[in-house]
């Protein structure tokens, strides 16, 4: 293999990677697995299904895509949590995979609005779930014929990616560009922004230490590996998890450099190059957004990721990268030290909880994260 095309590769701590240049790669692209982005808009002969199309394009963790859909009669569906797509380990309580419904419940939202469909949605119909999701519903959805205001912000659902590159730091977003961001968020989340330098530098270290955090600790860093899809076949074969694709990738996946094996084995290659991804995503931020919420019940956390994708619409319209980097507010012992200093530095007091904490800046284009197709979201009543 040239050494040109292995200094390309960059794999990145959460398992994304992206590849620099390079068009023979193309070939190697898993397009069906990107499939579930150019159908989106195709129709499918029921306006749920039009809408649940574009759901499924949610930011979700680690791209577990966790949602079961049940239709119900004719203009109704039920929306449930695959308890085998959790993750145990840096997600213990599941409020990120509860978020990652948040994200999916506003795109089914904004999607119903767009065909003239308000979308009425009950959260957690049979009770909110503590200390874990269980197999009771999410949220109950029904699609009232309707003529509700479109949202501007649906226009950037194809467009909207996690960009784990490394961002330009001579470029930092615009106080406008803040601003827009900032108000996209609901009234319910205590969204902020910032580029001040101080701010800044205290957020790069804490991120970078709580990757390391992440990264070390063999069954954080397990979680991530086990659902690491490494090459063409594996993207297209199960288009969830986190995606490692291009030509490169099968080079290296072909002479043995890149497996789960090696991921997992310090001093390899291949986990070095994932920690260093990661560590030069985390220090090349510009500036930062988070949302904070009082309380942390389930409904905040469903509220959280609404206002997440909403944030995330209103950087894509602007070009400002998004990528939220959640090791320092995860729930796990070893993490605590971090927990409690990002709370400390973004003021959440009396309470409050961070939900989410997201660099923003500015980098090259990626291309959209897998998907699984609808129908194989849908499940019998
Ligand atoms: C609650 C939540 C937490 C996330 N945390 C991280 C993170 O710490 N690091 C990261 O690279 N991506 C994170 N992501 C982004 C997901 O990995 C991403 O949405 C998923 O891989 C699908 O990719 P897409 O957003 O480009 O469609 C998070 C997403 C959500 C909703």
């Amino acid at each position: 293999m040239p050494h040109t095309t292995r200094r390309r590769i960059l794999l990145t701590g959460a398992g994304a990677v992206v590849i620099l240049g390079g068009g023979w790669g193309l070939t190697r692209d898993p397009k069906q697995a990107r499939a579930p982005w150019r159908q989106a808009s195709q129709g499918f002969g029921d306006p749920r299904l039009d809408v649940l199309a574009y759901a499924i394009l949610a930011p979700n963790p680690h791209n577990m895509q966790p949602w079961r859909i049940r239709l119900d009669g004719d203009d109704r569906f039920t929306v449930f949590c695959d308890l085998t797509r959790t993750l145990p380990h840096t997600d213990p309580p599941n409020r990120q995979i509860t978020i990652g419904f948040g994200c999916f419940l506003e795109l089914v939202r904004q999607a119903a609005a767009e065909k003239g469909y308000r979308a009425e949605i009950e959260y957690f119909p049979e009770g909110e779930p503590f200390p874990l999701l269980d197999q009771r519903p999410i949220a109950h959805v029904k699609l009232v014929e309707d003529a509700p205001a479109r949202e501007p912000l649906f226009s950037e659902v194809l467009s909207r990616r996690t960009n784990r590159l490394a961002f330009d730091t001579a470029q930092t977003p615009s106080a406008d560009d803040l601003t827009a961001i900032t108000d996209a968020a609901l009234s319910s989340a205590l969204a902020d922004t910032s580029s001040n330098g101080v701010l800044v530098e205290d957020l790069r270290n804490l991120t970078l230490n709580a990757w390391r955090v992440e990264w070390a600790l063999p069954h954080t860093r397990r979680e991530s590996i086990d659902v690491m899809r490494i090459g063409k076949r594996e993207n297209n074969e199960n288009p969830y998890g986190l995606s490692l694709a291009g030509a490169p990738i099968d080079a290296l996946k072909a002479v043995g450099l890149l497996t789960p094996e090696k991921l997992d084995q310090a001093g390899a290659t291949a986990y070095q190059q994932s920690l260093s991804f990661y560590e030069k995503a985390c220090e090349t931020a510009t500036a930062y957004a988070w949302i904070k919420t009082a309380a942390n019940s389930r409904r905040d956390q469903l509220e959280t990721g609404r206002s997440w994708v909403r944030m995330q619409l209103a950087a894509t319209a602007r070009n400002v990268a998004f990528h939220p980097l959640s090791q320092a507010l995860q729930e796990f012992a070893e993490m605590r030290e971090h927990y409690e200093s990002i709370h400390k530095l973004l003021g959440a007091d009396n309470g409050e909880t961070v939900q989410m904490l997201v660099r923003l800046g500015y980098a090259g284009a990626i291309p959209p994260a897998p998907r699984e197709p609808l129908t194989a979201k849908l499940i019998e009543g």
